[in-house]
């Protein structure tokens, strides 16, 4: 019998020079065939193709074959030049011509279009191709729109049993559109089947944010009304749309991002220690989280829409869609309540950062003249930056060296880049991918929590602001300054992070 994880170990050369991977989880598992639907839209070039790759060579994934399937009417030749493409331009690690041919081996494609018949044959050749106790994980990347006809397909080619099946956000585009999806899709796969993604739940930087809270008994005490007195989440972004023209039209800014990455990461910030490392207890307190959110305000909210948005292909030319949106959250509970949390994000920005800055409260009085600069650079802040090179930073008043006492902001910096084990980094979806097959559902969104985001946004929906339009390469619409005021946005930072 062939030693699976003796054969690996050879490939693992994927991470840069010098990296060392190791395993932690011990854990085997069964072999899976991935059957990934959307295999041809911008997510799966970006990230899907580029992450399978890695995990199918990486020490780290069972033995899998991929079942690409799209509305594309490819061979599989052309399947595996496009997927080719996309990893030479997409993937942060590059495989080598050996690691290539060992991965595209086990990829087939079957068009949509050829019907149930024809994947269920492609995904029994590939189960015949991997022994005995397959598994089998459908990922769903395609939008909400598409997402019933594609369970409708895994019923009819019957595939439903021995598997996992995970969903892509937004998951429905409101209150009613998502408990209908919700039903549907409960009355093919039991709840423990389905993994609602959210990938910003899969960022390393995501994830020390409990580690950071729930680990140490330096800040839980002071993470509370009393010392905080606001929260940002800012992700603005440089990209445009790419060719996703016809999802973003009918999605936005808030739908795209804030519904999903920016609440569900908000939530990681603001919730209760959970009292265990398992989906059942993160779960119950991200849920309590958004019962606790007050209803969305239109009030609060500023709508934005880069200029040239309606002139690009597939956009209506009078498009009302957010490409930008900055809005204030409170969480009414006894941790929270009068804290505003504010959160940004928009395409074609000035920079693209993801970050999330804890503004504490200001000491009561002071002894230092106003001369001395006290307070002039904003309060004490913690700065978790969710970036790839992801960091965490705490900055405060001190001295500035010499005669008198002028004081200026310095900061206590950590960032993962500069540790040993930066290689051992997964990309988020590698990892969620991982903790599916696992049938692992912590880093994972559940019904309940959607439909209660949802609920919230419902004012939001039915009478959104105007959009304001920006000038590509800024903040937003200058309502941003207004919104937030008299605090003002973290970002620009007004220091370049230490290199
Ligand atoms: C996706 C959104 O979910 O997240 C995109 O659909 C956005 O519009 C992307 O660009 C940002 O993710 P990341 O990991 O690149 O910050």
């Amino acid at each position: 019998m062939r030693n699976v994880a003796v054969d690996k170990a050879q490939y693992i050369a994927y991470p840069a020079p010098g990296a060392h991977p190791h395993r932690r989880d011990d854990e085997a598992l069964p072999p899976h065939v991935i059957v990934l639907f959307g295999a041809t839209g911008d997510l799966a070039k970006r990230k899907l193709i580029p992450g399978l790759a890695y995990l199918e060579n990486s020490t780290f994934s069972p033995d899998i074959r991929v079942v690409a399937t799209s509305l594309e009417d490819f061979t599989d030749e052309q399947f595996l030049a496009h997927a080719k493409q996309a990893i030479d331009q997409f993937a942060t690690r590059q495989p080598t011509d050996e690691q290539w041919a060992r991965f595209s081996g086990k990829v087939h494609y079957v068009p949509q279009a050829a019907g149930p018949e024809a994947l269920a044959a492609a995904v029994a050749a590939a189960e015949a191709e991997l022994g005995t106790d397959v598994r089998r994980l459908h990922y769903l990347s395609v939008p909400p729109k598409a997402a019933q006809a594609v369970i409708t397909m895994l019923k009819d080619a019957g595939l439903v049993a021995r598997s996992k099946v995970v969903m892509e956000k937004p998951f429905g585009t409101d209150l009613a559109s998502a408990v209908e999806l919700n039903q549907f899709v409960h009355k093919t796969f039991r709840e423990s089947q389905i993994f609602r993604i959210d990938h910003f739940l899969g960022k390393e930087a995501a994830q020390n944010i409990l580690a950071f809270r729930f680990a140490n008994g330096l800040f839980e005490p002071i993470w509370n009304r009393n010392f905080i007195d606001h929260i940002q989440i800012d992700i603005p972004e440089t990209l445009g749309l790419d060719q996703r023209a016809d999802f973003y039209e009918s999605t936005g800014a808030y739908k795209d991002m804030v519904v999903t990455h920016l609440f569900q990461v908000m939530a990681f910030v603001v919730m209760e220690p959970p009292t265990a490392l398992e989906p059942r207890a993160i779960s119950e307190e991200k849920n309590k989280v958004f019962r606790s959110m007050l209803p969305i305000n239109p009030a609060n909210v500023v709508r934005g829409q880069y200029q040239g948005y309606r002139q690009e292909k597939g956009v209506a030319p009078d498009s009302e869609t957010e490409t930008f949106i900055a809005l204030t959250v409170g969480i009414d509970n006894w941790r929270w309540a009068g804290v505003p949390i504010y959160l940004r994000t928009g395409k074609r920005m000035a920079e693209g950062q993801r970050i999330i800055s804890i503004a504490f409260k200001e000491a009561p009085r002071t002894m230092f003249p106003p001369a001395s600069g006290v307070g002039e650079q904003g309060p004490d802040h913690l700065t978790f930056d969710l970036a790839d090179e992801s960091k965490v930073s705490l900055s405060f008043y001190g001295k500035r060296p010499g005669p008198g006492m002028r004081l200026e902001k310095l900061s206590m910096q950590f960032s993962t880049q500069e540790t040993a084990e930066i290689a051992d980094v997964m990309e988020a979806y590698e990892r969620l991918i991982l903790d599916a097959m696992r049938g692992d559902h912590t880093l994972f969104t559940t019904a309940e929590g959607i439909e209660s985001l949802w609920e919230r946004s419902a004012h939001l929906l039915e009478d959104p602001p105007m959009v304001k339009m920006y000038p590509q390469g800024t903040w937003g619409p200058n309502a941003i300054h207004q919104l937030i005021a008299p605090n003002a946005w973290r970002l620009p930072f007004e220091r370049t992070w230490r290199e």
